[in-house]
């Protein structure tokens, strides 16, 4: 919880207003929601958050459309959980950092499969998650935008 300020602030400056390729912004009663029920990873640099990787459960997703437009295109397996966001501030990236944070997700959670989406127009984010063997296995359209949906396997 004490990391929450420093969060919602990294989450403010990738809104797509300030030129940040974040889908969500999400109000922290709802991060501080996700935190209490499934791992949230964060990377510090000097002390402030430079990154964070969000997960939550199924259940908690279901008053979120876009989510359900993704687990309509791929439902998964029954006990998947959905992974993101996630961010790492702009003067840290390229050194692996959104690797790490994943690799720490698989070791708090390694049997379970995580479900994402990542918009087609985020060559960064399609890229870095492809390096991290994460698969694509499907595609949706949400409010005129187009989606590609992932999986990393349980
Ligand atoms: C997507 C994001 C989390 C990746 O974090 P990161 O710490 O830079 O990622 P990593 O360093 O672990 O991986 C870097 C890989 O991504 C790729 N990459 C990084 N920036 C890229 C860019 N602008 N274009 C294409 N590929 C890029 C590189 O191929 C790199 O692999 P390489 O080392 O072989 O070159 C980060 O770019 C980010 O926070 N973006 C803004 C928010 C966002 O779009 N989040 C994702 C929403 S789905």
């Amino acid at each position: 919880m004490s990391d929450l300020d420093g969060i919602v602030a990294l989450q403010e400056a990738n809104q797509p207003e300030r030129g940040g390729t974040l889908s969500a912004c999400l109000p922290p009663a709802r991060i501080a929601g996700m935190m209490s029920e499934m791992p949230l990873i964060v990377a510090r640099r000097d002390g402030r958050v430079a990154g964070y990787l969000m997960t939550s459960t199924r259940e908690m997703n279901a008053d979120v459309p876009v989510i359900n437009a993704m687990l309509a295109a791929y439902p998964g397996t029954a006990d998947a959980y959905v992974y993101g966001p996630i961010c790492v501030e702009a003067e840290a990236r390229g050194k692996g950092l959104a690797q790490a944070m994943f690799s720490e997700l698989r070791r708090l959670v390694p049997a379970r499969e995580g479900i994402l989406f990542i918009r087609r127009d985020n060559p960064a984010s399609l890229r870095a998650h492809e390096k991290m063997g994460i698969r694509q296995v499907a595609g949706f359209v949400f409010a005129g935008s187009e989606f590609v949906v992932l999986s990393c396997p349980g």
